[in-house]
């Protein structure tokens, strides 16, 4: 996606900010283009308390000068902006192509609305074109893997399981201290089906499948920004 329409779901997104919110920071190069633009109206003198999904947003919000609470001291949030590697027309979502799949879970589950910044590359008809980050902890992981490969199959879903790398060649070490196992499959017919079932295998800590917690979208085209459900939309 280019940065223009990055920055106007960005920007979009902005405007959803009030004085005095409680935020949920995302991950990713949108939401960090949403993180500079909050940090300049910070700078300006808004007031906003705001939680980070991953140790690089928590650093660059707080080179911005953007106070920064945690789920501890702050556990409700009013509101969260974060990236996406896919949504679909129910505001169904792939994420963790950052691998932040896991406190970028939990911080949009404390949150009271979640809108999702993207581009129309990301809207798709059906997920699981973008590979499935699922999150497992480095313990008993070919165990681990081949319980994710007969959820896979159970679901009705198949493809390869890659376990992720840095790009020196070394595994990749979540902000947990987790691996990623990376599922290629191409499309999910039951995402609802194949979370439950990835839900209960030990090892999993989640799965990039998030599933009834975006609230709306911000998807970015040349022509415009398209709302995706309903930005005042708020989950109990
Ligand atoms: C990080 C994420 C990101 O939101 C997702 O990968 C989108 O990133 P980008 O805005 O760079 O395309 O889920 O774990």
């Amino acid at each position: 996606m280019s940065d223009a329409l990055k920055k106007a779901a960005a920007d979009a997104a902005l405007a959803l900010v009030a004085p005095g919110m409680r935020l949920g920071l995302g991950t990713g190069s949108t939401a960090k283009l949403f993180v500079d633009g909050l940090g300049a109206r910070v700078a300006q003198g808004l007031q906003v308390i705001c939680v980070a999904t991953s140790e690089a947003t928590q650093a660059q919000a707080e080179s911005l000068g953007i106070p920064m609470s945690t789920l501890d001291l702050t556990p409700e949030l009013d509101l969260t902006i974060d990236g996406a590697d896919e949504v679909d027309a129910e505001l169904r979502l792939i994420k963790g192509g950052g691998a932040a799949l896991l406190r970028e879970k939990i911080v949009a589950a404390a949150s009271r609305r979640m809108v999702v910044i993207a581009d129309a590359g990301k809207l798709v008809g059906t997920l699981g074109r973008f590979p499935l980050p699922i999150e497992v902890v480095p313990f008993g992981l070919e165990a681990t893997r081949r319980a994710v490969a007969a959820a896979i199959a159970a679901s009705g879903a198949n493809g390869e399981l890659v376990l992720r790398k840095r790009p020196d060649g070394t595994t990749l070490l979540t902000d947990g201290g987790h691996f990623i196992l990376d599922a290629h499959l191409g499309s999910i017919a039951d995402p609802e089906r194949l979370a439950a079932l990835l839900n209960q295998v030990p090892g999993v800590v989640e799965s990039g499948l998030f599933i009834g917690l975006a609230t709306a979208a911000f998807i970015a085209r040349p022509e415009g920004v398209q709302i995706l459900g309903d930005i005042a939309a708020q989950r109990d």
